[in-house]
């Protein structure tokens, strides 16, 4: 997690929270790193000081290479916030939801937390991943990891450009960012994941222009499908969302991935939005079909194997969780009495103090590309 010091919010006059590094630019290189908590209150504590040692542990690992725009965004799941963080909870974290639909389906799959990590180069990742493992030892167990690249300019193994209409400057942290929608959590984010599998060989044996009237835009050049040729069913059709005349937007940091020689070819869907119901609504029109069973047919062609939703907290809820020895002091009972999740405390954006937030120790940060 490196905050984005260009990431604030005002909410209501009071402290500004700043984000983690959400709408960090796209990079050549990620890992998407997924695992579960153990069992065990010695492992939440693990946990919830690692939150605090987070910014250090990025900032070292990238004064290897300031050029290189290394950034981490941690996500917690529904079940692992309880148990970490307890009441408050963000309004709208919940489960991943899956969706069954004739042969497609939505699967939902374990994952307490998400790191998605991002730099021009795939050795600082690797770094970045390899130190947090270190420091959470047993704590955690990883049920996915996946190297994503950047493959030619920025397109899927599909061979698509993939990325054109994420929204830019502003208007970024207009869509991902939370603000008084949820005045407690400002600053954070939802973000949903999915590990897709392609059918390369079937989907190589399309005509071009099939395949253009299935993504919505033109393959070499990148250029959106004009209404009269776009189908109802193209992806891009399916998964813009309008809501009293306005578009709502997420924001996108897909990777391809694979083994070549195992016959794996991939894409991983990573999408941060300030409401989890945005994605949620373009998964029900992709798989189930808007109306239903005008269904995408990218997923003729890409199977889901994995899908899980995280909350991604404000970096300065991060600093204040490792800071607030309440919430270590009274979590250990709660956890191994099995308390409720009400009784527990939580550090949230009104109870931060400036002078905690070691927010000077970013000021030196090199900008993002
Ligand atoms: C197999 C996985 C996927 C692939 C290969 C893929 C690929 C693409 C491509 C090539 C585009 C057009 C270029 C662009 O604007 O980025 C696109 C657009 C988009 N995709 Fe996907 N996508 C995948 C899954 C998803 C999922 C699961 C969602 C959301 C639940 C999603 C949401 C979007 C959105 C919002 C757009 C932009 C639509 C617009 O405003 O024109 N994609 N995707």
């Amino acid at each position: 997690m490196k905050p984005d010091p260009t990431n604030t919010n005002d909410v209501a006059g009071r402290s500004a929270a700043l984000a983690q590094a959400v709408a960090a630019p796209l990079t050549r290189a990620a890992i998407f790193l997924v695992a579960t908590l153990n069992p065990g209150a010695e492992n939440c504590a693990t946990l919830r000081s690692f939150c605090g040692d987070l910014s250090a542990l990025v900032r070292a690992v990238e004064f290897r290479d300031l050029e290189a725009s290394l950034s981490c965004v941690v996500g917690f799941g529904s079940d692992a916030w309880d148990r970490l963080f307890g009441q408050p909870r963000p309004a709208e974290l919940h489960s991943f939801r899956e969706i069954r639909a004739g042969a497609r389906h939505a699967v939902s799959t374990p994952g307490d937390l998400l790191f998605h990590i991002r730099a021009k180069r795939m050795d600082l990742c690797f770094e970045l991943a390899t130190q947090f493992i270190a420091r959470l030892g047993n704590a955690v167990s990883p049920v996915d990891e996946v190297q994503g690249f950047r493959y030619f300019d920025d397109r899927d193994l599909l061979g698509f450009v993939d990325g054109t209409e994420n929204p830019r400057g502003a208007a970024v942290a207009d869509a991902v960012l939370i603000g008084d929608d949820d005045d407690e959590f400002a600053g954070g984010s939802y973000v949903i994941v999915q590990k897709y599998l392609h059918d390369l060989g079937a989907w190589n044996a399309l005509p071009t222009e099939v395949q253009e009237r299935i993504i919505g835009r033109t393959k070499l050049s990148d250029i959106e499908l004009d209404d009269s040729v776009k189908p109802t069913s193209a992806h891009n059709a399916l998964t813009t969302i309008v809501e009293e005349g306005k578009e709502v937007k997420i924001l996108r940091d897909n990777m391809p991935f694979g083994r070549p020689a195992h016959g794996e070819f991939g894409t991983y869907f990573i999408g941060y939005s300030r409401s989890p119901r945005t994605i949620e609504q373009m998964l029900e029109n992709m798989f189930i079909g808007r109306p239903p069973g005008n269904y995408d047919r990218l997923l003729d062609f890409s199977r889901a194997v994995t899908g899980n939703l995280f909350f991604v907290p404000s970096a300065t809820f991060l600093e204040n969780v490792a800071e607030d020895p309440a919430v270590e002091d009274q979590m250990a009972p709660a956890e191994s009495s099995a308390a409720p999740a009400a009784v527990k405390p939580s550090p949230s954006i009104p109870s931060v103090r400036e002078g905690s937030l070691r927010i000077g120790s970013l000021k030196g940060d090199v900008p993002h590309e």
